[in-house]
């Protein structure tokens, strides 16, 4: 897919099938992240974890839905996940300690568009969820369980998989005010 068109077409899926994604695709999708530019060259000071697992998704899903409870009461159907088979979370090793202020968190997300934009490439949808890296934070149990390191801060998660729904129309808009001189 020409690059333009790849960029339009990666919007925010929210409703996925449950077909899993190839294994083939999602080490490419994961390569891609791991290519991503990254300031101080910092690749050893983030982590990817994939869940995969039932069990797992299902421990992160109930997370999620404690969450939300507390922070938006009644909001969501208790399917945080919307039927997405693979979830990635992404953490930074100590943040907030970088001399360069911002610069793990600019990192995390150049490595999820580059994550997105592989997997748009290939037909599979996705989308960020920043209340999952809440969830895992602070659930030692389950960030363990995960096989993320302890020294490492859950940032957020995307989830991928195949769309269900109907994709919305796409453009190339301009969403962010610019300025010019
Ligand atoms: C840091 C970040 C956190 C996000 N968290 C959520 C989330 O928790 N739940 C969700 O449904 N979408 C989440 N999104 C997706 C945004 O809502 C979405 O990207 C935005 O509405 C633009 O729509 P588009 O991705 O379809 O272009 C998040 C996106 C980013 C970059």
């Amino acid at each position: 897919m020409e690059t333009m068109k790849t960029i339009v077409t990666r919007r925010s899926v929210r409703s996925y099938k449950t077909e899993q994604i190839p294994e083939e695709a999602l080490n490419e999708i994961l390569a891609a992240g791991s290519i991503a530019a990254m300031g101080m060259k910092a690749y050893d000071r983030l982590h990817m974890a994939v869940i995969q697992s039932e069990e797992a998704l299902g421990k992160l899903n109930e997370g999620i839905g404690r969450l939300m409870a507390k922070v938006m009461p009644g909001r969501g159907n208790g399917n945080f996940l919307m039927g997405a088979p693979t979830v990635v979370i992404v953490s930074a090793l100590d943040p907030d300690k970088c001399p360069m202020k911002g610069m793990h968190y600019i990192n995390s997300g150049c490595v999820a568009e580059n994550i997105m934009l592989a997997a748009a490439d290939k037909g599979i949808g996705s989308v960020v969820l920043g209340i999952a890296g809440d969830v895992v934070k602070n659930d030692s149990g389950l960030k363990k369980e995960l096989g993320i390191p302890e020294e490492f801060t859950p940032l957020f998660a995307i989830a991928l998989g195949y769309r269900a729904d109907e994709a919305p129309e796409k453009t190339l808009e301009q969403r962010i005010t610019v300025s010019r001189v």
